[in-house]
């Protein structure tokens, strides 16, 4: 059977619904979703994980309301600036994957500083899916194809009889192995947009828990879920 899974997935959802519940603004939720960040990095590390991504904002989170989209945004700066030491003392490697062009020049100086500071690290790899969505990295990615056959026809061939794993490699996750388990909170089945091409062969779960709820305990759940799945990649056992 499955032991650890090298790369897990979450798509932190129900953040809105937390706060309301509790009758607070939306972004009171995004602020205790960070504890939850936290608290999943410190596990991944403690089992063995060695990459953990985390879908912070889709690109279809751009049409939310601008403030909610302004908080979003200043949180992500604060934070990373707040937990960067910690996390390099920890031997964490920081990335951020999206489309960054729609991000402010302040965020993406934070960003950049971040990922220098620890790309020496290789205990865990902290990927934060940021203005990014798996229709977008696609397209991107074809677009990156198109460009290099328009500079170099020659590319023409080479690419006619390129395999998936060649297609990998002009994602915006290269490098990264896909997904083993997808974990989605806040009991909404769906990607929305997420890792489309990467996932497609991970185990998905999708918890009731609203993500400021989802904690140590619960990502250790999630591992013992993946543990017992029996992934047969369509052969028969
Ligand atoms: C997830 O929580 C955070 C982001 C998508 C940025 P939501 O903000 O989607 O919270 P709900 O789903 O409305 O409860
Ligand atoms: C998915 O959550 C995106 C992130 C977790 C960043 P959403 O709350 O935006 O997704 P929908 O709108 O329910 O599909
Ligand atoms: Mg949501």
């Amino acid at each position: 059977m499955n032991r650890v899974p090298v790369h897990v997935s979450l798509i932190m959802d129900g953040n809105g619904r937390w706060a309301k519940e509790r009758g607070k603004e939306r972004v009171y939720g995004h602020f205790e979703g960070v504890e939850s960040v936290r608290a999943c990095v410190e596990a991944a590390a403690e089992t063995g994980v060695k990459y953990l991504s985390i879908y912070a904002f889709s690109e279809e989170n751009w049409n939310r309301p601008q403030d909610e989209v302004a908080a979003l945004m200043g949180l992500m700066v604060k934070a990373m600036a707040a937990e960067m030491e910690k996390l390099d003392k920890a031997g964490v490697r920081f990335r951020v994957i999206g489309n960054r062009e729609r991000l402010d020049p302040d965020l993406n100086r934070t960003i950049d500083s971040c990922e220098e500071m620890t790309a020496h690290n290789d205990t865990l790899t902290l990927i934060v899916l940021l203005s990014y969505s798996g229709k977008w990295d696609i397209l991107q990615a074809a677009k990156k194809m198109a460009m290099e056959v328009a500079d170099d026809p020659e590319r023409r061939e080479e690419i006619l009889s390129m395999d998936v794993n060649g297609f990998d490699r002009y994602l915006a996750t290269a490098g990264i192995p896909d997904p083993d388990l997808i974990v989605r909170t806040s009991g909404e089945c769906r990607l929305s947009n997420y890792l489309l091409w990467q996932g497609a062969y991970s185990e998905l779960l999708f918890v009731d828990t609203l993500w400021p709820d989802f904690r140590k305990e619960e990502f250790r759940s999630a591992l013992d879920y993946y543990a017992k799945r029996d992934r047969r990649y369509g052969k028969v056992k």
